[in-house]
Parts: C-alpha cells; sequence; structure tokens
C-alpha cells in the first residue's frame, strides 16, 4: 500500500503569494489620488488602510489595535497569553507617487505568514505592526510612528506643522488621538524579543547578484534639514541682473554645492529633494526659496561631517549673494547595526529555501532604525526590479514574493530568543 505523503509540517497556505499580491494592489488604490498612490500619516487614506489591513489581521486570527501613535498593531499570543513578542512589520505610509510595496510588502506579508501558521501554537508572541509614518512626508521629521512604539517619540515634534499649517499635534486629534496620551504607545523592552522588518532592497544588489533575497548588516545614518533663504522679489523686467538678491539662484548654487561635497566623500550621499521658490509668478524675482536636504552615509562622522561642509557653503553662498539665510535641522537618525544573532536565524531561513546568503547594508532608511532603541534589529530584503523604489515603476515578481514569504515564514516558525 501506497501511504500519502506526510503532510509538511509548515506548507504555507498559498505557496503562489497570489493573495497576497491582491492584497498589495488593494492597498494602493487607498491613495490621495485616483492614478497613483500617496498615503500620508494621518490622512483619511491612513485611517482606511489600517481599517482594511486590520481586517486581514483580524481574519489571520490576531487581536488588532490602533496604537495611540496611530499605528496599526496585530497580536497572535503563543503558548499562553502575554508571551513577549517576536515583532514584525513595516510601514504602511508611502511617499508621493509611490511604489506599492515599499513597506506594505512587509507588512502584509507578515499577516500571510501568521495566518499560515494556524493553530499552531509557539513559545513566543507575534506582533505584526503597520507603523503610521515612516517616510515623515507630511511632517518632515520620519518614523513618527516607530518612534512612539519604541518610546523615543520627542513632544516637542507635535509642534511641527505640515505644508498647510496644520500641527502635528491637531492633526493627531483630528485622527481621534489623544497627542496628550502619545507615551501610551510606548512599549517595554522585555514584551519585544527583537523586531524583524522584512522589505524590498530598494536598490540594485540583489538583481545583480541574481538572488532574491538577502540579510542586512546595518543601515546608513541620516539627517534631513529644511534651508530658507531670504533674498528680495523685484519686478523681472525691471532689475537688472547686478542688483538682483535672487533667493532661487543662490538655492541652485547650494543644490550644486550639496552635489559636489556629498560625491567626494565615499559612500555618502546628499539629496535636494523639495526646493519652492516664492512668490512664484513668471515676472517676479523670487525673494524667497525653501529647499529641504537629505544627508546620508554608512558611517555617522562622514554623514555629519558632510551635512556641515553643505550647510558651511550655503552659509558662504548666501553671504556672497547678500541673501539670508536659516537652517532647520528636522530630523536626525544615526546609523543602526543589525544584531548578529538575528542576522544568524534569517541567513539560515535562505539557505533551507535553497539560496546563497548575500549580507548587505541598506541606503534607504527603515522602521528599523527606531526600533533598535526598543529591541535588536534585524531585516531581510527583497530583489526588486532594476533597484527601482519611490518610483511608481517599483516592481517585484509572483515567484520572488511566494520566495520571501517561505523564507520569513521559516524565520518565524524557527526563531529562537536570544538566551
Ligand atoms: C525612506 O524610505 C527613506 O529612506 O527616506
Ligand atoms: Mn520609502
Ligand atoms: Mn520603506
Amino acid at each position: 500500500m501506497i501511504s500519502a505523503p506526510a503532510p509538511s509540517r509548515h506548507a504555507p497556505p498559498d505557496p503562489s503569494a497570489a493573495r497576497l499580491l491582491e492584497r498589495i494592489d488593494a492597498l494602493a488604490r487607498v491613495s490621495e489620488q485616483a492614478d497613483g498612490l500617496t498615503r500620508v500619516y494621518l490622512s483619511s487614506q491612513h485611517a482606511e488602510a489600517n481599517r482594511l489591513v486590520g481586517g486581514w489581521m483580524a481574519e489571520a486570527g490576531m487581536a488588532v489595535r490602533v496604537d495611540a501613535a496611530g499605528n496599526l498593531v496585530g497580536r497572535r499570543e503563543g503558548v499562553r497569553p502575554g508571551l513577549p513578542c517576536l515583532m514584525l512589520g513595516s510601514h504602511l505610509d508611502s511617499v508621493r507617487n509611490a511604489g506599492r510595496y515599499d513597506g506594505m510588502l512587509g507588512v502584509l506579508t507578515a499577516i500571510e505568514c501568521v495566518e499560515a501558521l494556524g493553530e499552531r501554537a509557539l513559545p513566543f508572541a507575534i506582533e505584526v505592526v503597520g507603523f503610521g509614518d515612516e517616510e515623515g512626508v507630511r511632517f518632515q521629521a520620519t518614523m513618527l510612528g516607530s518612534r512612539a512604539l519604541a518610546g523615543t517619540f520627542d513632544p516637542t515634534l507635535l509642534d511641527l506643522r505640515d505644508a498647510g499649517g496644520t500641527t502635528l499635534r491637531e492633526a493627531m486629534a483630528a485622527f481621534g488621538l489623544d497627542p496628550s496620551a502619545l507615551a501610551g504607545a510606548a512599549r517595554r523592552r522585555e514584551d519585544v524579543l527583537a523586531y524583524v522588518e522584512y522589505h524590498i532592497e530598494q536598490g540594485p544588489v540583489l538583481e545583480a547578484e541574481g538572488l532574491p533575497v538577502g540579510v542586512v548588516t546595518a543601515i546608513n545614518g541620516q539627517q534631513r534639514f529644511r534651508v530658507q533663504l531670504d533674498g528680495m522679489a523685484g519686478h523681472s523686467g525691471t532689475v537688472p541682473m547686478r542688483l538682483r538678491q535672487d533667493a532661487l539662484v543662490a538655492a541652485a548654487e547650494c543644490v550644486l554645492a550639496a552635489e559636489r561635497i556629498a560625491g567626494a566623500v565615499p559612500d555618502a550621499v546628499a539629496t535636494v529633494g523639495q526646493l519652492a521658490p516664492s512668490p512664484g509668478a513668471t515676472n517676479v524675482i523670487p525673494g524667497r526659496a525653501v529647499f529641504s536636504l537629505d544627508v546620508r552615509s554608512p558611517r555617522d562622522a562622514d554623514r555629519t561631517q558632510v551635512a556641515a561642509a553643505i550647510l558651511d557653503e550655503c552659509r558662504a553662498i548666501a553671504a556672497r549673494r547678500k541673501i539670508g539665510i536659516e537652517v532647520v535641522q528636522t530630523h536626525e537618525l544615526a546609523s543602526c547595526a543589525c544584531a548578529p544573532w538575528l542576522q544568524d536565524q534569517l541567513s539560515a531561513a535562505i539557505a533551507a529555501d535553497g539560496h546563497r546568503v548575500v549580507a548587505l547594508p541598506s541606503g534607504a532608511g527603515h522602521d528599523a532604525m527606531a526600533m533598535v532603541a526598543l529591541a535588536d534589529v534585524a531585516m531581510l530584503f527583497l530583489r526588486c526590479r532594476e533597484g527601482i523604489s519611490h518610483h511608481p515603476a517599483e516592481s517585484i515578481t509572483a515567484e520572488d514574493a511566494a520566495t520571501g514569504m517561505r523564507v520569513l515564514q521559516s524565520f518565524i516558525e524557527h526563531f529562537e530568543p536570544r538566551r
């Protein structure tokens, strides 16, 4: 008699990842605009995303809540209630005109993995978090959700204003949160065994290696600034070139200085992604220009030195052009090392799925950078097409999505807390 094959001990219910990809598409439709994805912190789309993803968490058997910072938290108990948890997750907010995998892939894959566990009791709880803010698009300071959960949220940030003048405090209240209760989002160290984030690579390394997944070693540190240049507005037809104090032209010089200075330091990067001249009329010399500056490096000393050099040069440019300058640092996060013991367990899961293990640093920022204040962290990266990210063309294959899901599943099932 031929006996039926023994059921695989940990068979995922959806090996094709078809449902995962359908859910990612459905979540991508929760957007400010009809023809693309933009979802910012504490917006009505954020609330709708929490409802949609919270429903999937509940279907997967998790107890679901929204914490005091607007993060969505699903919890699956272990062999008995109240055990410390393995925390998985990523963010549900996006940049403007975003791709659909950045952040969302990690949250939705973790939910699939939890559902795949079925009734099996583990010696630890699992929590899946959909952070409300990682990108920092609305208030310029990033990772407001993960910082609140990690207990490092600085309450003075509540005075930050979005482009429309709404403070973070007001936005929280409008979302139905109590800003004075924000500290309640913070979790206790003893309740979190580790934080593990699964994310698209957002770069070209895995594709070049011909590998679907990789283990992150460390995440680059980052700093952001708002620079305001004040010159003199005037008539574009009457003021001779030599008598102008054009704030936008000064800003243009600053942008070039950022490119030159960062370009001279290995692995450092600097970006001006926002530049707003005002009053913004064809026939008016820009009297004011406000721009953002984002500086990163794997080495914190290089990053701070590059940022200081760029800002010194901006001040010199402003002085030479008789233009006022005001610089505000809106954000700083140190580089973050991923815990070797967690990297080892992720590597074992990758090898068990039949892949060569490659370790790589992350140039992009991630919630793990904030979570490291609470727990040891690690990250699993998934290959994305041509490394394109923060762009609607962000893309992954169904086969890779299934691989990433299997690897994360295997990591969870074999997870051993640090002794
Ligand atoms: C987030 O994606 C960042 O790296 O800015
Ligand atoms: Mn991003
Ligand atoms: Mn991200």
